[in-house]
């Protein structure tokens, strides 16, 4: 690990040198959100609006900070989120992703729309891998695509749900940028067949692929309650970071009511705005069986590649470690709805500001 790196004691210091680091249009693209970035701020209020309850008076001095999905063992309760254009940010793209993740100990998900391609990534590494497709084609091109992911060791398909069309992210409306998929001022070729995806294709995927199947995108205990009744082994709740509709609900408000939907029959993911150890234990105590992990991810990439996003996932653990310790609990499943309570959220104007405070406010986009 380089210098800095192994000087680098919290993570506010890696995303600075993310910031530092970045274009200003790269920089969007992670930032950023659609139209009124709304939905993103609004992830972070949620998490923000809730406290933490600590029991004290216990013995607290061996902290177990592992979780467990799809049957894998996760050092922390955190998956690594699909990044697309991941080759923009860091330029080995999907396979510092795969790395960092085995290394450290966690599941990585790979983005259809990264580079290098799915077997590349599954190739660089033996940790445990979940595909995440966009579909661009009909049912043979999807199925398709399904065969090569089994071929190339994912343990599961994750299927985006909430992005029938690319939103209007106005940052890059307005810096021209686009990701590497996308031809400027044109609609990506394929994109047709995001919005004709229904439950009953996905069903059809499910089967055709022998995997389990990850619905990533549900916003609402009734959709949570569709998939779970097609027999699907995880939900996830996520509104892509505010970045598809605008003037949606803080992700960590729709886990609580996904959860009693969900009622232990499926297992249950979570993303939006998390960006600190108390983000997570706050999730996992909702109900989370694990929680992604998109812009801090990114930023780690764009700040240092597979080895700055290492280091983030260390400091992510000593935080959790350090936390769950102050709550009085020393392994995750002691957290319940207990630990937390609403609370009035502290002001802040950004969906990453509130969760690095030191940053001038807004971090606006540059000019
Ligand atoms: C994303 N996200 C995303 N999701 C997906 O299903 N496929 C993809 O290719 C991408 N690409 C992508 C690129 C970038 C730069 C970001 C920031 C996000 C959404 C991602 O998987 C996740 O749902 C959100 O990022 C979670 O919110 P936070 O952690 O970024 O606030």
């Amino acid at each position: 690990m380089s210098d800095w790196l192994a000087e680098a004691t919290t993570n506010h210091a890696i995303i600075d040198a993310a910031r530092a680091r970045l274009e200003s249009d790269v920089w969007d693209y992670i930032a950023g959100a659609a139209e009124t970035e709304t939905t993103a701020r609004r992830n972070r209020l949620a998490i923000d609006s809730l406290a933490l309850c600590p029991r004290v008076g216990r013995d607290v001095e061996n902290v177990d900070t592992s979780g467990h999905l799809l049957g894998q063992r996760l050092r922390i309760p955190v998956l690594l989120a699909p990044i697309g254009a991941c080759e923009a940010i860091t330029t080995d793209g999907g396979i510092a992703q795969a790395r960092a993740a085995g290394r450290f100990g966690i599941a990585a998900t790979i983005s259809s729309v990264t580079e290098p391609s799915f077997e590349a990534v599954g190739a660089a590494s033996a940790g445990p891998k979940i595909s995440q497709l966009y579909i661009r084609g009909d049912e043979d091109w999807a199925n398709a695509l399904i065969d090569r992911v089994r071929d190339a060791g994912y343990l599961a398909t994750a299927i985006t749900v909430d992005s029938a069309y690319y939103s209007r992210r106005e940052r890059q409306l307005r810096s021209g940028w686009r990701p590497p998929t996308h031809i400027a001022g044109q609609p990506e070729p394929g994109i047709v067949w995001q919005s004709r995806l229904t439950w009953d294709w996905i069903e059809q995927m499910r089967e055709h692929s022998g995997l389990p199947m990850v619905v990533k995108g549900i916003q609402t205990a009734s959709d949570a309650e569709i998939a779970v009744e097609h027999g699907f082994e995880v939900v996830w709740v996520s509104n892509h970071g505010g970045r598809e509709i605008d003037h949606g609900e803080g992700t960590i408000d729709i886990l609580r009511e996904v959860s009693d939907a969900v009622a232990g029959r499926a297992e249950i993911v979570v993303d939006g705005g998390f960006m600190r150890g108390t983000d997570i234990i706050k999730a996992i105590a909702l109900g989370a069986d694990a929680v992604a992990i998109g812009r801090l991810q990114a930023l780690a990439l764009a700040a240092g590649g597979e080895e700055a996003l290492v280091r983030v996932l260390e400091l992510l653990e000593e935080e959790i470690r350090v936390s769950m310790g102050l709550l009085g609990v020393v392994n995750l499943g002691e957290l319940d709805r207990g630990y937390v309570k609403a609370a009035q959220a502290l002001p802040a104007t950004s969906s990453l500001l509130a969760a690095f405070p030191e940053h001038p406010l807004d971090w606006p986009s540059a000019p």
